[in-house]
C-alpha cells in the first residue's frame, strides 16, 4: 500500500466519523510513521524518529550552532536568547550563509501569547538607483550578485540586538560567548565546509581578503584541520562589548566603509548609522481552525503562504489524498496564483502601497479558487501581472521550557554572498541587492520575474521569500515551529510542511523527510525532487496539462519542532543537508 492509499484510507475512516469534511475546522488525522510509505526510490525514510526532549529544543542548519543555542537554554536563557546565540554561531560555523553581514527575519510566539515579527532585512544604500545594475545596452550585469556593489546595508546585528533589548534576560555578552569561542579557538573542518568553500573557490579567490580567509595557500582548509577566524572573533568580541553600536558606528563600521571604498561599493558610514531593525505585525492565516503566524513584508513569505492556504482551505485534501495528482494539481494552481501576485504587488511596504488586506482576504481567495479548473492546468500567462536555487540560507527553530517559540531565517543570499570579506573585520557581506527587481521582466538568481513594486530605491528593503512560521492549534496551543532555506522555494516548502501537518497528520520528521514539489508562476513548470513522485502521479499531472520536471538537487532544508499536548518537544532536522536537532 502506498502512502497515498494509506493516508487516504486514514482520512476516509476519519471522514466517516467526522461530518463536514471540508469545513474550516477539520480534525487533524492521526497518522503514525508506520502508516506512511514514500515512493520506493525516494532517498529519505518515512520512519526516522525526531529528537525528543522535555526542557528545550534547538533545530538549526548546523550542529555546532544548535549546541550553542542549547548552551544558552541550559544557562537559563529563553528561546529568543537561544535564537540569538545560534544566529551568531551560524555566522562562524556556517559562513556561507550564517552572518553578521546579512539580514533576516524573526517570528515568535511567547508563552504569554505575545506574537511578534522582527524585520532586520538589508536595505539599499543611500547611493543606490533603480537602474544601477543595467548597462548601456540595457542588459542586467552581475554587479548585483558579485562584489562590493551587490551588498545591502546589513541588518543582522541590529535585529539580534533589538530582540535582546526587548526580551533578553542573560547578559548580552553571554549570548555571543559560544560564537566567539568557535571563531577564536576554531572548529574542525568537515567535508561539508571544505566542499562548500571548494565550490565557491572562483568567487572567493577574486577578493584578497576572502582568499586569505577561506583559501589559505590557495586551497580550502583541509578536512579535519582546525578553522580559526581571528578577525571575526575580534568583530564578535566588539559586538559583545559594545552592542550593535560597535558594528554600525565603531571601528567595524569604519572597516566596512573602507572596504566599500576600496571595491567601488556604495555603503557608507551614514547608511550604517541610519540602519534600524523594524518591529512588524505578523501575518496571520486562519487555516482549518489553526492559526499560522508568519512574516509580513519586507518578506513575501507570510503573505504568499497565507494566500496559498486561503485558496487551499476550500478544497477537501484529505479525500484527495496526500501527494495524489489531484492534491498536487490544486496546490500548484494555488501557488501559481499566489506567486503571480507576489511578483507583481509585493515590495517594501515602507516604500510602496501593497494591498495586503485584499491579498490575504478570504473573498479574494474565493475568487482565485473559482478560477481553478479541477481538470485542467491553468496557463501562467493568464495571470501575468510579472528558479533555480542554491542552498545557502540558515534557519533556526527554538522552543524553551516555558513554552516560548522562535523561528528565525537569515541569509547572505547566495552562498558566501557577494564573496567579499571586510578587511580587518573577517566577515562576509551579502549579495542581497539581487533580490530587488533589477529590470522588470528579467528573472533574478531564483528565476523570479518581479515587478516595479520591488524596484531599487535608497533605504528600501529588497523583497524576500523567507518564511519563519509558527502554527497554533485550534485550542490556542503553539504546536509547530518551522522554516527553511531555499530561495523562491521557501514559501512552497513551508506550505507543504503546514499542510502535511494539519491536513494529513504526518509525524513531524516524516513531514520534513517527505518529497517536495514547487511552482512559482514563472517559469510555468512543476518541479519536484528526484524520485519524489510516482510515475503515475507525474503522468496524471501531465494529462491535466502541467509541464512537470524532475529537478536536480534538493528543495529546502527544513528545521521543525512539534510540541505534543503533554509538552514534549520533537525536533526534526532535515536530512537533505546538515541540520541538527538538539534537545535536553
Ligand atoms: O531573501 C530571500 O528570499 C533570498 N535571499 C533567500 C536566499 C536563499 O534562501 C538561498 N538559499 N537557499
Amino acid at each position: 500500500m502506498t502512502i497515498h492509499d494509506r493516508i487516504s484510507r486514514t482520512a476516509l475512516l476519519l471522514l466517516l466519523v467526522v461530518a463536514g469534511c471540508s469545513s474550516p475546522t477539520q480534525t487533524r488525522p492521526s497518522v503514525t510513521e508506520a502508516d506512511v510509505q514514500f515512493p520506493a526510490a525516494w532517498r529519505y525514510d518515512a520512519r526516522t524518529r525526531p529528537v525528543s526532549a522535555d526542557s528545550g529544543m534547538v533545530v538549526s542548519t548546523d550542529s555546532l550552532a544548535s549546541a550553542a543555542g542549547v548552551e544558552i537554554l541550559r544557562a537559563g536563557g529563553n528561546a529568543v536568547e537561544a535564537a540569538i546565540a545560534t544566529s551568531f554561531a551560524l555566522a562562524v560555523v556556517n559562513p556561507e550563509a550564517g552572518n553578521v553581514g546579512g539580514g533576516g527575519f524573526m517570528v515568535a510566539r511567547l508563552a504569554d501569547g505575545t506574537e511578534f515579527a522582527l524585520d532586520y532585512r538589508e536595505q539599499a544604500p543611500g547611493g543606490a538607483t533603480s537602474d544601477m545594475y543595467v548597462d548601456e545596452q540595457g542588459r542586467v550585469t552581475d554587479r548585483g550578485v558579485e562584489g562590493h556593489l551587490a551588498s545591502g546595508v546589513p541588518g543582522t546585528v541590529a535585529g539580534l540586538e533589538a530582540a535582546y533589548l526587548r526580551y533578553g534576560e542573560l547578559p548580552w555578552a553571554r549570548l555571543l560567548e559560544p560564537a566567539i569561542r568557535l571563531a577564536r579557538d576554531g572548529f574542525h573542518v568537515a567535508e561539508r565546509h571544505h566542499n562548500s568553500i571548494r565550490d565557491k573557490r572562483e568567487l572567493l579567490s577574486k577578493f584578497p581578503t576572502s582568499a586569505g580567509k577561506f583559501l589559505p595557500r590557495g586551497e580550502p582548509p583541509p578536512i579535519g584541520s582546525s578553522f580559526k577566524q581571528p578577525y571575526l572573533a575580534r568583530t564578535l568580541q566588539a559586538i559583545a562589548d559594545g552592542g550593535a553600536a560597535a558594528f554600525y558606528e565603531g571601528w567595524i563600521a569604519d572597516s566596512l566603509a573602507a572596504e566599500m571604498r576600496r571595491g567601488g561599493g556604495l555603503i557608507n558610514r551614514r547608511d550604517l548609522a541610519a540602519y534600524e531593525a523594524v518591529w512588524r505585525e505578523p501575518v496571520r492565516a486562519e487555516y482549518r481552525g489553526y492559526e499560522v503566524v508568519s512574516m509580513p513584508p519586507a518578506s513575501s513569505g507570510g503573505t504568499t503562504l497565507t494566500q496559498i492556504l486561503n485558496i487551499m482551505e476550500g478544497f477537501d485534501l484529505q479525500t484527495a489524498g496526500w501527494h495524489s495528482a489531484e492534491a498536487i494539481h490544486l496546490a500548484v494552481e494555488a501557488m501559481r496564483r499566489a506567486y503571480a501576485d507576489r511578483n507583481y504587488y509585493l515590495g517594501d511596504t515602507d516604500f510602496v502601497d501593497v494591498p495586503l488586506a485584499m491579498l490575504t482576504s478570504e473573498s479574494y481567495a474565493d475568487s482565485l479558487r473559482r478560477s481553478i479548473d479541477r481538470d485542467r492546468a491553468s496557463v501562467s500567462e493568464e495571470f501575468n501581472r510579472v528558479s533555480v536555487e542554491s542552498e545557502n540560507t540558515t534557519h533556526v527553530s527554538v522552543v524553551d521550557v516555558r513554552g516560548n517559540a522562535v523561528a528565525v531565517t537569515t541569509t547572505l543570499n547566495s552562498g558566501f554572498g557577494s564573496g567579499v570579506v571586510v578587511r580587518g573585520a573577517g566577515f562576509l557581506l551579502n549579495n542581497e541587492m539581487d533580490d530587488f527587481t533589477s529590470l522588470v521582466g528579467v528573472p533574478n538568481l531564483y528565476g523570479l520575474v518581479q515587478g516595479e513594486a520591488n524596484a531599487i530605491a535608497p533605504g528600501k528593503r529588497m523583497l524576500s521569500a523567507m518564511t519563519p512560521t509558527i502554527v497554533i492549534n485550534p485550542q490556542g496551543r503553539t504546536e509547530l515551529v518551522t522554516g527553511t532555506p531555499g530561495g523562491a522555494t521557501i514559501i512552497t516548502t513551508v506550505f507543504q510542511i503546514v499542510t502535511n501537518h494539519i491536513d494529513f497528520g504526518l509525524p513531524v520528521q516524516t513531514s520534513v523527510n517527505a518529497p517536495r514539489f514547487h511552482h512559482q508562476h514563472l517559469p510555468d513548470v512543476i518541479r519536484f525532487e528526484k524520485d519524489g513522485l510516482p510515475a503515475s502521479v507525474v503522468a496524471e499531472l501531465r494529462s491535466l496539462g502541467h509541464e512537470v520536471s524532475e529537478r536536480t538537487g534538493i528543495s529546502g532544508n527544513v528545521e521543525s519542532i512539534y510540541i505534543a499536548p503533554d509538552g514534549t518537544m520533537f525536533g526534526a532536522a532535515d536530512p537533505r543537508r546538515y541540520s541538527k536537532a538538539i534537545g535536553y
